[in-house]
């Protein structure tokens, strides 16, 4: 009776530690209502509109870690590094960390490479439990290839542009599930998906 129970206790440990180191991967991004994310060859985000800019730093601030790739941080670079240190961790991959080192702050500001499934590993032994994938092409691409997007939250900017950086690359053939949609005000809406059959819970 007494082993019952202890095996009981062991597999509920298990369960919950499992619940508790499962991570979730939510991949934000801002497009024009034609699929870029950038306007023609412009690097950044400067199309994005004011309603659009407090959504995403307020719904940042939910997340304890964020990923993205160095042509996003270079196109960021100043912002960030003037910005108060974000409480979560910024992970910058490059395979050029070493060009990075200057800049490089454990915790707050990091600089690694690595295939999408192993940094999902590390972030998570880390505790790193709910992370913002943020861009771009590549970077979304490789992790939903991988199966690591639990969701997608996109926003939709009421322009077209005709050229530019799309969301993802290759060919892909995913469905996805809404789960909702907000309206930010001035035609902005963010639409969130479910990406159905992840595997992020690692
Ligand atoms: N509107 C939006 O929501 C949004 C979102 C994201 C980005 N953007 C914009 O899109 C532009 C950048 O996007 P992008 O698609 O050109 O580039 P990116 O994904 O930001 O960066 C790509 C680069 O990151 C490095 N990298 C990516 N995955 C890696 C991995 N697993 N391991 C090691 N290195 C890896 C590689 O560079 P190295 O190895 O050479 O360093 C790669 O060339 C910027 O203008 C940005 O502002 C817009």
């Amino acid at each position: 009776m007494d082993s019952e129970i202890g095996g009981f206790a062991t597999v509920a440990h298990k369960v919950l530690s499992d619940i508790l180191l499962a991570m979730k991967i939510i991949a934000l991004a801002a497009l024009s209502l034609d699929g870029y994310m950038t306007r023609h060859d412009d690097e950044g985000n400067s199309f994005t509109s004011g309603v659009e800019k407090e959504f995403f730093a307020r719904v940042l601030n939910t997340f304890n870690c964020s990923v993205f790739g160095s042509a996003t941080f270079d196109a960021a670079r100043e912002q960030i590094l003037a910005a108060p240190p974000a409480r979560r961790l910024r992970l910058v991959l490059t395979t050029r960390p070493e060009a990075y080192a200057p800049v490089h702050k454990h915790g707050f500001l990091e600089f690694a490479a690595g295939p999408p499934r192993e940094i999902a590993e590390k972030l998570r032994e880390r505790g790193k439990a709910r992370c913002a994938l943020l861009g771009g092409t590549r970077v979304f691409t490789d992790f939903l290839e991988a199966g690591l997007i639990d969701e997608f939250w996109i926003s939709f900017e009421p322009v077209f542009f005709g050229s530019g950086k799309r969301l993802l690359e290759g060919r892909l053939d995913r469905a996805l599930e809404l789960l909702g949609i907000e309206d930010l005000g001035g035609s902005v809406l963010v639409a969130k998906y479910r990406v159905p059959g992840n595997l992020s819970a690692l």
